[in-house]
């Protein structure tokens, strides 16, 4: 096949897409495919065009490449693309939204409430602890922890001139004390599987943006060492939070359990519709856990392409 892999574009995780998209791009020529490389700018469409190739493999992050953007213009242009399409990308890059969608059917999520920027020089939005973030971003970019001694910074302090100046508008949610946990769903020929559970352990703070991509800042625990019930509730709502959205080729779901609450203690944060690919990416590792290699798992994404 031709398949242009398109990557970078302008989001804030720009460098975390140039990464997933030159290993796709690679693995997809080690199996025979003639790749074409496209950074994403404002004339992409003119280029894809005239690359003409048979599916363009989405491997943004982001703004507009996971937003519904770049999704529109391909359905517009009539070239098949991997990975979810325009509504449910709509739906899963804002974390407000994919809560309207999922917690009326039965998956917990944490209650969350939208505040503008500039309303935290006044007062809290909630009991602290809680946590801020930009409703679509990805990467934590934006996240902080608000905890009363201060550990992760003072929300005002950080308004004013911090790295929300570009978010007007952000979710809060109440912290979820506990730990941390992720499950990739992939489709295959026969439909979608849930494949494993991981539990992400970062040496200190959170798994913000420096422990997802430093390599030795996290540890990856695949499979988690957690209850059955919990692995068998992570893998059904990663699964059920896939069908619901509507997602495609792969999707990759986020949880935070609080142990002392057993199973009620268990929320999804979100569904990542264009999860990352690079070396220390979690989906590339639950599939080679499952026995999928990498190269075989961008085929996979492709195959659900042209299905
Ligand atoms: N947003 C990053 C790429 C992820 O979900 O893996
Ligand atoms: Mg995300």
């Amino acid at each position: 096949l031709h398949i242009a892999v398109l990557m970078g574009g302008w989001a804030n995780e720009r460098s975390v897409s140039l990464m997933s998209g030159e290993g796709i791009a690679k693995a997809l020529e080690e199996r025979g495919h003639r790749v074409t490389r496209i950074d994403m700018d404002r004339q992409v469409a003119a280029r894809i065009a005239e690359a003409a190739p048979d599916v363009v493999f989405n491997a943004l992050h982001g703004v507009p490449g996971e937003d519904g953007t770049v999704q529109g213009m391909l359905d517009l242009m009539g070239v098949p693309y991997t990975h979810s399409g325009l509504a449910t990308s709509v739906i899963a890059i804002d974390k407000q939204l994919t809560k309207q969608a999922l917690v009326p059917q039965g998956i917990p999520m944490p209650g969350g409430r939208i505040v503008r920027s500039a309303d935290l020089h006044e007062r809290d939005p909630l009991p602290r602890p809680y946590v801020l973030k930009p409703v679509n971003e990805g990467s934590s970019v934006g996240v902080a922890i608000v905890t009363d001694d201060g550990d992760y910074g003072n929300p005002i302090a950080r308004t004013a001139k911090g790295p929300w100046q570009d978010f007007p508008q952000l979710l809060a949610e109440p912290f979820i004390k506990g730990r941390e946990m992720t499950s990739a769903v992939v489709d295959f020929a026969d439909g979608p599987r849930a494949l494993a559970v991981t539990e992400l352990k970062p040496k200190s703070g959170f798994y913000d943006f420096d422990a997802k991509y430093t390599d030795g800042r996290t540890d990856h625990m695949c499979p988690a060492d957690i209850p059955q019930a919990i692995t068998d509730l992570c893998l059904e709502y990663a699964l059920k939070a896939h069908r619901v959205l509507g997602c495609k080729g792969t999707s990759r779901t986020d949880f935070r359990w609080d142990e002392e609450q057993g199973e009620d203690g268990l929320f999804i944060l979100e569904t990542n519709t264009q999860p990352g690919m690079t070396p220390l990416s979690l989906v590339p590792e639950q599939a080679r856990f499952a026995g999928i290699e990498y190269g075989e798992l961008c085929e996979l994404i492709v195959a659900a392409a042209l299905r």
